[in-house]
């Protein structure tokens, strides 16, 4: 029996995690559901956004679903991150029929190292007027992300893990970088393994995204090219992330609280209910996960949307027609 912690959050956080919860209780999945809260509201509550009662529940759990927070998001999501320890971030990034977007045919899953690089935050002022930043790439978390992408690679039948660095500049820390993936490659027989340089992967992914199968990839190319690669396919309403640790892992929409929809049960449950599908993947329900997305894929084709995809149906009106498909 997994412990999932649930944390619903602010604005529409609460209205998407609602349609997740229908299709999850509609699988009859095995787990344990620990209802929790955090974000704005919990800070009007009990003074804090991340409650105590709310970590110690989050350490306890085998998962967080996690909605969205709203202005304090940072107080909230970062902080869980961190606290928890999960050390890759991952963002797959697809193209759907029936939305539109400037490509088709896209199915990308971005593994970014969550840790470390230029966001550890080591930043100086050294003189009036000079500033510099410590850019951290070790052995450990680079072979720690790169082999966590080729086991999701393998897991997932991917064929190809492409590393993006800039190894050619930064012949220290994106060397190293390059260095650990191809040995970690070599592990992997049958996973074709490339690399290029992250500027010109940008014009790649701009124009041909079809290219790319796995990424694996520094803390801050990671943090540019996921949103790049979101927008190459369509946007907020449909992009779904993980945050994966050693022994905890927290599942999120990519997008926030939308406060200029909530309250109107108009928000798109796709990106949640994705979510919700990265953590049946993640514990290993592939089946059940393959079967979500398959009814989202054809309730999508078929306009039975809400209104930011052009269609005329409510939040949990969607989610009942991609639960009746199940
Ligand atoms: P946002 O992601 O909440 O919304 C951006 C735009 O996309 C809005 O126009 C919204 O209506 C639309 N949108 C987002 N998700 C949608 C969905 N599922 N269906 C249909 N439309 C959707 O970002 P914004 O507006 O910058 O932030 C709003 C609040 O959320 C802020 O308080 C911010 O701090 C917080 N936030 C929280 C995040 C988190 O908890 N992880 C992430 C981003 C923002
Ligand atoms: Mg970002």
């Amino acid at each position: 029996m997994k412990r999932v912690a649930v944390i619903p959050g602010d604005g529409i956080g609460k209205e998407v995690m609602d349609a997740a919860m229908l299709i999850l209780e509609r699988l009859e999945m095995p787990f344990e559901y620990v209802w929790l809260e955090a974000g704005d509201e919990a800070e009007k509550k009990y003074g804090k956004p991340l409650p105590d009662e709310t970590l110690e529940e989050v350490r306890k759990s085998d998962a967080v679903l996690f909605g969205a927070a709203g202005e304090t998001a940072a107080d909230v999501i970062v902080r869980l991150r961190q606290e928890l320890n999960t050390f890759a971030n991952i963002r797959p990034a697809r193209t759907f029929r029936g939305v539109e977007s400037i490509h088709s045919d896209v199915n990308m899953v971005i593994v970014r190292e969550n840790t470390e690089c230029l966001y550890k935050g080591l930043e100086f002022e050294v003189a009036d007027g000079v500033t510099e930043a410590v850019r951290v790439i070790t052995r450990e978390a680079s072979e720690r992300i790169v082999r966590y992408a080729f086991e999701l690679a393998k897991r997932e039948g991917r064929k190809r893990v492409t590393a993006l660095h800039k190894a050619n500049v930064m012949k220290k820390t994106c060397g190293l970088f390059k260095q650990v993936f191809y040995e970690v490659a070599g592990e992997y027989e049958g996973i074709e393994a490339n690399d290029y340089y992250i500027d010109a992967a940008c014009m790649y992914m701009a124009m041909r995204p079809q290219m790319f199968d796995v990424i694996v990839t520094t803390n801050m190319f990671g943090d540019i090219v996921s949103d790049l690669a979101a927008g190459v396919v369509g946007g907020l309403g449909l992009a779904p992330s993980a945050n994966i640790g050693e022994r905890h892992a927290i599942f999120e929409p990519v997008h926030g609280a939308a406060f200029d929809i909530a309250g109107k049960g108009i928000a798109n449950p796709t990106a949640m209910i994705l979510t919700a599908c990265m953590m049946l993947r993640h514990f290993g329900y592939l089946s059940e996960a393959e079967r979500v997305e398959r009814a989202v894929e054809k309730v999508i084709a078929e306009g039975r949307t809400t209104p930011d995809l052009g269609g005329s149906l409510k939040t949990m009106e969607m989610a009942e027609e991609i639960a009746k498909l199940l």
